[in-house]
């Protein structure tokens, strides 16, 4: 099926931090930047027609050398460990795409960095 497409600063999701759009190259009208320390997110509510896997595609860019590692929890279950690299630029956005499990209906589905350095700017997320 086609995918849908979340927008990071569209509600439902939502940004510990503020919605930025001083780097060229996002989507919609505008990006989460979340607050640089553990325990911030970006968190995104998808929609599942049915149990099984889906497959995420997190847009993103990290202007830094050093990746910005997050987990990635679905309902708040186990999390999966996400390496968010440096994309050159923080106008550099680059697409990763990873497998998670869901329920039927809607999905809470959190980006939390494990390090103080924080998460990457975060554009959408696909699924
Ligand atoms: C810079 C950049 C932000 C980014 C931040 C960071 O301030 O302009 O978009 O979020 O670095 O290090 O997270």
């Amino acid at each position: 099926a086609a995918s849908t497409r979340y927008e990071a600063e569209s509600s439902p999701a939502v940004c510990t931090g503020t919605i930025d759009s001083d780097w060229a190259g996002y989507s919609g009208s505008g990006f989460c930047n979340a607050t640089n320390a553990v325990g911030s997110y970006a968190q995104f509510t998808v929609n599942a027609s049915a149990a099984g896997t889906a497959t995420l595609s997190i847009r993103f860019a990290n202007g830094t050398a050093t990746a910005r590692p997050a987990t990635l929890t679905v309902n708040g279950g186990s999390a999966t460990t996400v390496s968010f690299e440096g994309t050159g630029a923080w106008g550099t956005w680059v697409t990763k795409t990873l497998s998670v499990p869901v329920s039927a209906g809607s999905n809470t589905v959190r980006l939390s960095p494990t390090a103080a350095a924080g998460l990457p700017n975060i554009d959408y997320l696909d699924a």
